[in-house]
Order: C-alpha cells, then sequence, then structure tokens
C-alpha cells in the first residue's frame, strides 16, 4: 500500500503538472485546442462547414491514437460572424480553457481582430481561409494554411486575361470590407500590368442589398467581365438583380467569398458559366483530394465545400505540428508550425513560408450545371 507521505507527494506533484501544463488543457488526460468561428449569423455557412472539416480531422487523429499518446479535444466558440466577439471568444479560450493553438477564423476580418489578442498572448493560431495580406503581418504567432489576396488577385487576373481572353473589366466590391477591397486591388493592379482596362470601379456599403443602380451603371460601361469578390450573401442578390438587368452568368468572375452551398441554393441558374478562385472542388486532382472526399462523404452525405476542405487541412495540419513540437506548449508549436514542409492536404500540398503563409496551388470554379466544378489550377508568381 502507499504510504501516506508517498500519496501526498503524488499527489502534489500532479498539481504541479497540472499548473506547469500552462498553456495546455487543464484536464492532462486531453490537448485542448480553441476554434472561434462564424456558427451563427450572416456568415454561418463559413462557420458550420469548417467545423465539419475540423471534426473530421479530430476523429481521424484521434482514431490513430491521438497526438502524443493524447486525445485532441476541440473547443468550439460561436463569435455570431462579429469582430468584436471573436475577440472576446479568443481571449476566453486563452484565459479559461488554456488552450495550447487556436483555429480561426474564416473571414479575415475576423482574424485580423482574434489573431491581435493570440498574437499578445503567443498562443499559435491558425486560419484556414482568411486570405487578406493584414491578417498573418507582423504577427509571428498567425499562420495561414490558404493562400493570399494577392496571390488570389493575381490569378484571377490571369485567368480573366490569359484563359478568358477579356480585356475590359467592371469592378464591384465592399468598400470597408478588409478582404473584398484588398481583393478587388489584388486583381486590379495585376490586370493592369497585363494591358488590361478597369472600365468602371464601384465600392458599395457592407449594409447594401439594392445593387441595381451600380449594375445599369456598370452596364452602361460595356464591360466584358464583371469582377465581384464579395461573400456568397451578397452575390445571391447581386446576380438575380443583375439577371433583371439583363447581365448573364458567364460575365461574372469572383473570389473565395463565393463558396458556399447557399450560393447555388440562391442563384446557381442566374451564375450558370461563371467563374470564381478557390481553394478547392470536390474534384480537384491532387493525390490526398479524393481521400477526403470519401471520408467527408461517408461521414456527412453530401460534398464538402472548400471550406469544409480548409478547416481539414488546417486542423490536421495543427495537429501534425503538435505531434513534431518539443512540448505540448504554444511557444514549441509555433516553432514547429514554422518548420511545416510539404504537407499533403486535401486542398494541395502546403509549405509554411517565413511570413507565415502557404504556398499552395489556386483552383478556378466554374458553376456548371448548378454546381461547383474544377475548371483550372494555377500557381501564384
Ligand atoms: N477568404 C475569405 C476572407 O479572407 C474567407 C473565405 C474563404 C470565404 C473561403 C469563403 C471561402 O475573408
Amino acid at each position: 500500500m502507499l504510504s501516506r507521505r508517498l500519496f501526498t507527494a503524488a499527489v502534489a506533484s500532479l498539481a504541479i503538472a497540472a499548473v506547469a501544463c500552462g498553456g495546455c488543457s487543464k484536464k492532462t488526460d486531453d490537448i485542448a485546442v480553441g476554434a472561434y468561428l462564424s456558427l451563427s449569423g450572416p456568415d454561418s455557412t463559413f462557420g458550420t462547414d469548417t467545423r465539419d472539416g475540423i471534426e473530421l480531422a479530430v476523429e481521424e487523429t484521434n482514431a490513430k491514437g491521438g497526438v502524443k499518446g493524447k486525445k485532441i479535444r476541440v473547443i468550439y466558440e460561436d463569435d455570431k460572424s462579429t469582430t468584436l466577439e471573436a475577440s472576446q471568444k479568443v481571449r476566453q479560450l486563452i484565459d479559461r480553457d488554456k488552450v495550447v493553438a487556436l483555429l480561426g477564423e474564416v473571414a479575415s476580418s475576423r482574424s485580423i481582430a482574434g489573431g491581435l489578442i493570440a498574437n499578445t498572448s503567443k498562443v499559435p493560431m491558425v486560419t484556414p481561409s482568411s486570405t487578406a495580406v493584414k491578417v498573418t503581418e507582423g504577427r509571428e504567432y498567425v499562420f495561414r494554411t490558404c493562400f493570399t489576396d494577392d496571390q488570389q488577385g493575381d490569378v484571377a487576373a490571369h485567368f480573366v486575361f490569359d484563359k478568358l481572353k477579356k480585356k475590359k473589366v467592371a469592378v464591384l466590391y465592399v468598400a470597408q470590407d478588409t478582404y473584398s477591397s484588398g481583393l478587388a486591388q489584388a486583381f486590379m493592379t495585376t490586370f493592369k500590368e497585363l494591358g488590361g482596362e478597369i472600365v468602371i470601379e464601384k465600392g458599395y456599403q457592407k449594409s447594401e442589398t439594392n445593387f441595381t443602380t451600380y449594375l445599369n451603371e456598370i452596364k452602361s460601361k460595356n464591360p466584358e467581365i464583371i469582377f465581384v469578390p464579395n461573400y456568397y450573401t451578397d452575390m445571391v442578390q447581386v446576380a438575380r438583380q443583375a439577371k433583371q438587368a439583363g447581365i448573364e452568368g458567364p460575365m461574372f468572375v469572383g473570389g473565395d467569398g463565393w463558396d458556399s452551398a447557399d450560393l447555388l441554393a440562391g442563384a446557381a441558374a442566374e451564375l450558370e458559366g461563371s467563374h470564381f478562385t478557390n481553394h478547392y472542388a470536390p474534384d480537384v486532382p491532387w493525390p490526398n483530394s479524393k481521400k477526403f472526399l470519401d471520408a467527408f462523404r461517408a461521414k456527412y452525405k453530401r460534398d464538402p465545400s472548400s471550406l469544409s476542405a480548409q478547416g481539414y487541412d488546417a486542423a490536421s495540419l495543427l495537429f501534425d505540428a503538435i505531434g513534431r513540437a518539443s512540448e505540448v506548449k504554444p511557444e514549441a508549436v509555433r516553432q514547429a508550425l514554422t518548420e511545416t514542409k510539404d504537407f499533403q492536404g486535401a486542398t494541395g500540398n502546403l509549405t509554411i513560408d517565413k511570413n507565415r503563409n502557404a504556398n499552395k496551388p489556386i483552383v478556378v470554379v466554374e458553376i456548371k450545371a448548378k454546381k461547383f466544378t474544377f475548371a483550372d489550377q494555377l500557381m501564384s508568381r
């Protein structure tokens, strides 16, 4: 039998271990990771789709015995699609739950808000899908597993100019949104460099729902393509009102913010023949994409969106980094993340560069027969 002294010593050392654990879970039998997402509000499919991808990664990792012999436990927080809640939820996950790392957000504006807290608290964060350049800039603890809007805008401009062979473009974007305005700028810069012409450029306000005046003005300038780097909720309205104004689907080109089943549900017919740059489509040709597609279909009985594939990749990559880290602590996990090379993701092979961004291929998706289909694959310069 254990002597009383020995027993007390054992209890004391366990308590010390729990305190010393610092950045990891309060319970010593698992590893706590935080995820802050828009699980409700206007961008809710971004959050719920991402969560579904993360859950698949958790299930696969834990079925293989977890990481360093411990199970991964993801704590989800809903930021309701607002930047204020995003900051608060990140603070809560760090202070209350003592997570070793964070996953999130999808929208760049919220990753910028949450990333500030993560960075000053020195807890690594991996965003699966925030593409605005600013998200990782100067923030040693903020990583992304997606491309940037500079890369995406560049590829979109090349696609319109080189592949669609269109020279006159109109641009319609959300004026105060970091993602939308940044992507519009990146597109216009390359397009003009290539020798193309921007015939009209219109920034609208975030709360606007009536786009008819903009669309009529755009139409009067006779563009061959209209580049609209907004989010899906707005794009459904733009597409429906464009149809009324006599603007056809193939004229539209967009960015990754279009990726949602809600876009197809709301305006698939209006957008037939349009294109957008993206991270993924169910029929992308990479080796690990098929494996992911099969596993996702088996678990959820539907096809994954890009967001799900990205959530899956960001989570799998983070768990892999925790496994490679010298210990389960934020600083060691950050170090392991910086060393990520040639990770085989469902969204392509990726390497984390010195600015904590991902180098990987960019997909062009076409809306065809009311579905997102793979049209092309381009590397950014
Ligand atoms: N890239 C967008 C942003 O940074 C978010 C997004 C990613 C939306 C992928 C849809 C699909 O705000």
